[in-house]
């Protein structure tokens, strides 16, 4: 049983994250970020193994996902968990190397108000899918999750 991810927990009031997050900006941020993501000599080659040749499919589903989170559009219908528990070789540095990299992207994106509601998002759920990949009892939580 994979565990399920709340990633539209407020999606009964349809109110956005923050009220400044457009269509446009969820787009570019996920254009941005995988963009950044191919570039990175860790992450890389994780996600071009994976995604092969369907990098199409892949940001538009993630589109899905960050409007689902953002927007509250309830898009997104996919399973985080299993997609991430069957990937091998990731380890916890490279959560806070995915994070270092989203936060950066929420730089050049969000407004100055939004970026703190997105980043914190994106914490939330590397932290549900973290537990999910690595979390044993004698496993130390990652740095992000302890803050
Ligand atoms: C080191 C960290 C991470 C790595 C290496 C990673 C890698 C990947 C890869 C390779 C896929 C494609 C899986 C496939 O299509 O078979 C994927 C899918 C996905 N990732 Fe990550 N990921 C990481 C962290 C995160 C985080 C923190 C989030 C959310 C905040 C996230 C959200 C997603 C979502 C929503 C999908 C699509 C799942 C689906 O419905 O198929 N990932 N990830």
């Amino acid at each position: 049983m994979s565990k399920a991810i709340p990633v539209t927990s407020h999606a009964a009031g349809r109110r956005p994250a923050h009220p400044s997050i457009t269509r446009q900006q969820v787009s570019d941020l996920v254009d941005q970020f995988y963009g950044r993501i191919r570039q990175n000599d860790r992450l890389g080659p994780i996600f071009e193994m994976q995604i092969e040749k369907d990098w199409d499919t892949h940001l538009e589903k993630m589109k899905l996902f960050w409007s689902s989170v953002l927007l509250r559009t309830g898009d997104y219908k996919g399973q985080p968990v299993p997609a991430h528990v069957k990937l091998t070789g990731v380890e916890t540095g490279d959560f806070q190397i995915w994070l270092g990299m989203f936060s950066q992207t929420v730089d050049e994106v969000f407004d100055p108000d939004a970026r703190p509601v997105v980043v914190e998002a994106a914490q939330r759920i590397a932290t549900s899918l973290w537990l999910a990949m690595f979390g044993g009892a004698m496993t130390k939580p990652p740095v992000w999750a302890t803050k």
